[in-house]
């Protein structure tokens, strides 16, 4: 590996750990609260659990407020975007009880009611919930600079989600259309050994 690699993992490494370090400075007890791990099970776009979308949307937040130099309440910002989804049920299974069909219009409202009844919530935290639809449900625009970081931050995380473009995500789509064509020989139809790219330090680690 040359040493521009490395030091270009080196930073990488350095900014998800400071953004897990924020992460857990401002809201240890809902990551660790048996509720919200249990939205591990619950897929929200494509193969991505509202566990991990919950994760990328509060760390997008923060890097969102960075750029545009936003004095923001980090850690109202951070716990009403790990709260956003907080809907605690499998959206797709139209099997569930009370099963709606408009999920994107309801769920804010449902995960505004759970958050309520295991967080004592900021006006702030309960904005970010219940309005980061917006302009999806149209009338509930959001009122502080927080609520917007967390609704662009949202639809930037789904847009990548839905179009696995999240990152590292096409290039293992890639990656695998490329070693399924090439694992194969066409001639012999024998499999080729896999050769693996070594895994980048901390990649994939949330919690
Ligand atoms: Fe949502
Ligand atoms: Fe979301």
């Amino acid at each position: 590996m040359s040493i521009r690699v490395s030091k270009r993992l080196e930073k990488r490494y350095k900014k998800h750990r400071e953004l897990h370090n924020k992460l857990k400075e401002h809201a240890e007890d809902i990551l660790n609260s048996e509720k919200f791990q249990s939205t591990r099970e619950h897929i929200q776009h494509g193969s991505i659990a509202v566990h991990r979308h919950s994760i990328d949307v509060a760390k997008q937040s923060l890097l969102i407020a960075k750029a545009l130099h936003l004095k923001v309440n980090e850690k109202e910002m951070v716990r009403g975007a790990l709260l956003h989804d907080y809907f605690l049920y499998d959206w797709h299974d139209a099997e569930r009880e009370n099963f709606q069909k408009w999920h994107g219009f309801h769920h804010p409202g449902i995960a505004l009611r759970n958050a309520n009844e295991d967080y004592d919530l900021t006006d702030r935290e309960k904005d970010i919930i219940e309005k980061h639809m917006w302009p999806l449900t149209l009338r509930h625009v959001p009122k502080y600079k927080e609520s917007w970081v967390v609704t662009m931050a949202d639809k930037y995380c789904s847009a990548l989600e839905t179009l696995k473009l999240r990152k590292g995500a096409a290039k293992e789509y890639i990656e695998g259309k490329r070693k399924n064509r090439s694992n194969i020989d066409e001639a012999s139809g024998v499999e080729a050994p896999e050769v693996r790219e070594p895994q980048e330090a901390g990649a994939g680690e949330d919690e």
